[in-house]
């Protein structure tokens, strides 16, 4: 016999560590009740069998699914919570949407974790609808998961009774994207076909990762899922989401997620009664990290051969693969190289005159030229201007063919113009030049970014073009 007091503990546990949810903190929940239900709707003899059976199986099946729908809260509604839809209406989307059209890239990309049966997703697609006249030249892609797979099957099909609608919902929303139907009210397909919906449990490190689609996100939504999580594990989450999104890209989360201090990785910005939580601007600097001018991702040119004393006599490690070279223009290169330094600085604190005048003395230096022409091309995509940085970043990938950041900064700028062909040749080569690198290894010039990394992001972006690209 074995005691039903540890019994339910047990329960509790597992329950807490599969989902997240700590039933502790979930007052609605008896454990109880809810293992006896269990038992009687399964046919089991004993919570001891209970806990082997659902230790055995994987969250996804039907026996989780059962706990998960007498655990998980779904409750939920259009445009839930208006302090949030009017700081996205009026502040963070047309400043979002205003720098993508200024920099010539027409593409958002938003998650919403923990959308129960859809009702957020769609309301930040009808949101975008009404913000973007020319939303159908756009790239969007919505996100919405869940742990549960029924609430996700009612998202899929769209149809919606009255509770869908509260007071927060804006009055004319149904009659202008809805129609009619037998249970309610059917989303119309403009809107449907912008979210797509996955089963994704927060608890596991499924994300950020490409096979997820939850990397480089513009703004993640998770409000209402991580109140019933333990504090290391809304950490752990806080975290993956940090990591998934863009910089300067933005996490919300719901009026009662607990404690600031787990977002303290993020900027805190205040609306009118909304908090929202901001991951800090792109770094130019940390883009730029490594000053070596032999490129590991190409071969060796004759160029490569100006490496510094300095810079040859480090240990070998993986990012030079090459053999150093003798210490031929030695005080050339440090002067240019300083000047590139001071190039990195001035960019970074937006002084752009300063950035150029110094970017053009390192360029004196022909070794310096793919780390002077990517700054350059960073530079021109900040100021608006994408010809001037496809230009910096040819001449930068003539000069070093295996460059792979270069060539996806060059398929980014393609594909915002149109120019599809293009945008898939030079991804195809970026995926060639990191083919063979170990999947852990950072790319040049961007230590926060592993080889893994791009190569999942090349796919995704290969995925978004037409085969005949
Ligand atoms: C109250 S609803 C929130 C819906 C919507 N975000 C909103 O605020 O209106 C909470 C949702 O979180 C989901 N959830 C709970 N634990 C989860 C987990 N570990 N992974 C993914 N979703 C989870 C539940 O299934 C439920 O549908």
């Amino acid at each position: 016999m074995t005691d039903p007091v540890q019994d339910y503990t047990r329960l509790g546990d597992l329950i807490r560590q599969r989902t997240g949810l700590a039933l502790e903190n979930n007052r609605h929940v008896d454990v109880a009740r809810l293992g006896e239900r269990l038992l009687e709707e399964l046919n089991l003899p004993n919570l001891h069998s209970l806990i082997t059976q659902l230790d055995a199986q994987p969250t996804g099946a039907p026996l989780w699914q059962a706990v998960v729908d007498a655990v998980a809260v779904g409750e939920t509604y259009f445009f839930r919570n208006q302090a949030h839809f009017n700081a996205l209406r009026f502040h963070v989307l047309p400043a979002l949407v205003n720098q993508r059209r200024a920099s010539g890239q027409k593409q958002l990309r938003l998650w919403s974790a923990g959308c129960a049966s859809g009702e957020e997703p769609y309301s930040l697609a009808i949101l975008l609808r009404e913000l973007i006249p020319d939303i159908d030249t756009w790239y969007i892609s919505i996100l919405g998961t869940d742990i549960d797979m029924d609430r996700l099957g009612v998202a899929r099909r769209g149809c919606y009774g009255r509770s869908a609608f509260r007071n927060e919902t804006p009055p004319d929303v149904r009659e202008a994207w809805f129609t009619p139907c037998e249970k309610g009210y059917q989303i119309g397909d403009a809107v449907r076909r912008m979210v797509i919906f996955n089963s994704l449990n927060l608890v596991e490190d499924t994300y950020p990762s490409i096979a997820t689609g939850t990397m480089h996100l513009d703004i993640i939504v998770c409000r209402n899922v991580t109140i019933y999580f333990d504090t290391p594990t809304i950490q752990r989450v806080v975290n993956n989401f940090h990591q998934a999104l863009m910089p300067e890209g933005w996490l919300i989360v719901g009026h009662s997620e607990p404690l600031a201090a787990n977002y303290q990785n993020f900027i805190v910005r205040n609306f009118e009664n909304a908090v929202f939580y901001q991951k800090q601007p792109l770094d130019i600097a940390s883009l730029f990290v490594s000053p070596a001018p032999t490129l590991s991702e190409a071969p060796p040119t004759p160029l490569a051969r100006s490496v510094p004393a300095r810079l040859a006599a480090r240990p070998p490690d993986r990012r030079t693969a090459h053999p150093a070279p003798p210490p031929a223009s030695k005080l050339n290169f440090s002067i240019a190289e300083a000047a590139l330094q001071r190039a990195k600085q001035a960019a970074d604190r937006e002084d752009w005159d300063e950035a150029q005048r110094c970017l053009a003395e390192a360029g004196q230096a022909e070794a310096l030229l793919p780390q002077v022409q990517y700054l350059r091309a960073l530079i021109e995509m900040h100021a608006g201007r994408p010809q001037n940085a496809i230009t910096a970043l040819q001449r930068a990938v003539a000069h070093s063919p295996h460059f792979a950041l270069g060539h996806y900064w060059l398929g980014e700028l393609y594909v915002t113009r149109g120019e599809r062909r293009a945008a898939a040749r030079h991804w195809r080569l970026a995926a060639q030049s990191i083919a063979n690198l170990p999947s852990d290894q950072p790319v040049l010039f961007a230590d926060d970014l592993t080889v893994e990394m791009l190569r999942g992001l090349l796919a995704l972006r290969l995925g978004t073009l037409p085969a005949s690209s």
